[in-house]
């Protein structure tokens, strides 16, 4: 099983098979999905697909999403980490961008601006990405704010599947 980076609270390692309640207790709330195109999971079948793609990634990019995991009780809190996207977004296409979900319950402690920022640090040091993008729906008022605070800068916005979302963008000068 990988580390990849350890942080005060959270360890962020790759995503395993034994995620697949805590993902599910994530993905089948709807707050957790109300900025995300509002369609909440209904059966964990699902997040085992989910779980298979996201390592089939790792596999085929040499990236995705990995776990996000609370120190103390070594809990699955959400995911977090970089995507390589190979569907076209804002006219990108093959494109690397940070995201990070996370269970209710671990909501408006800082823990998404704690997991971005010590990804983005790894992405620029470790990974020697150059060119790292985001995307935020623009209601969703902490992710905006994340994107923000770890450094991304706001270019424009778009039509996401019928949702408007800011396109954000990092580009190492
Ligand atoms: C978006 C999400 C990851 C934020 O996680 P979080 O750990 O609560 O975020 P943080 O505690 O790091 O907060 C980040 C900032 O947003 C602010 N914030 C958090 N929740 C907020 C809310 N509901 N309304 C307004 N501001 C909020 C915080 O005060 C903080 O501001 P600061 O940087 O000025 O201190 C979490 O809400 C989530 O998992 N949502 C569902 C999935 C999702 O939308 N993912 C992002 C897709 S683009």
């Amino acid at each position: 099983m990988k580390i990849f980076i350890e942080t005060p609270r959270l360890i962020i390692r790759e995503m395993l098979p034994e995620d697949l309640e805590g993902m599910f207790i994530m993905d089948s709330d709807p707050e957790v999905h109300r900025y995300l195109g509002n369609q909440p999971v209904k059966d964990i079948e699902t997040i085992k697909q989910v779980i298979e793609f996201v390592r089939r990634q790792y596999v085929d990019f040499g990236i995705g999403r990995w776990s996000v995991i609370d120190k103390s009780t070594q809990e699955f809190m959400g995911w977090t980490g970089f995507k390589f996207n190979t569907e076209e977004r804002n006219g990108h296409v093959n494109y690397i961008d940070i995201g990070y979900r996370l269970q209710k319950r671990h909501w408006g402690k800082g823990i998404a601006s704690e997991c971005a920022e010590a990804c983005m640090q790894y992405g620029l040091n470790e990974l020697k990405y150059d060119k790292i993008f985001a995307v935020a729906h623009i209601d969703n008022i902490a992710s905006n704010k994340v994107l923000q605070k770890i450094g991304l800068s706001k270019k424009n916005q778009f039509d996401y599947d019928g949702e408007m979302c800011n396109w954000y963008e990092y580009l190492v000068q």
